[in-house]
């Protein structure tokens, strides 16, 4: 099963009563292990989560801490884009050079890069003085 299917798997897991877009997430870590998340909603609208943190979460609740590829999928017109705020949170746990696969049900991938994805990003060398 591709990184794609086990998004779109769980994709189908969101809880998005709010936007109806529902949005599922899969990541290889480094172990080989793979880890999967969906956006869960709330009605207090910003305690909302996206499913890249979930993903992530369940990583780092398996005890992985590196991702090695990740997918994102969605039903939209063109690949979906992780978030601002994923892109960071991806960015905590994977090198520059990872391969994010964003994808459309309907089936059209694009593949980019965390680097690429995140220009510039703040990082811990920036908090060295502390
Ligand atoms: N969403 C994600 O799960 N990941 C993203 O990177 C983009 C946005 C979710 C959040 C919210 O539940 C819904 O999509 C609409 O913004």
């Amino acid at each position: 099963m591709s990184l794609i299917d086990h998004a779109r798997a769980v994709r189908e897991n969101a809880h998005a009563p709010y936007s109806k877009f529902k949005v599922g997430a899969a990541l290889r870590s480094q172990s080989g292990a793979v880890h999967v998340g969906c956006n869960v909603e709330n009605v207090a609208y910003p305690e909302g989560t996206c499913a890249e943190a979930g993903a992530i979460a369940a990583m780092v609740a398996s005890g992985d801490t590196r991702i090695a590829e990740i997918a994102v999928i969605a039903d939209s017109p063109k690949p979906v884009s992780p978030c601002g705020g994923c892109r960071q949170k991806i960015a905590e746990f994977a090198d520059g050079d990872v391969v994010v696969t964003m994808a459309t049900t309907a089936g059209v991938t694009l593949q980019t890069t965390v680097a690429d994805l995140l220009p510039g990003s703040f990082d811990a060398d920036y908090m060295s003085k502390v």
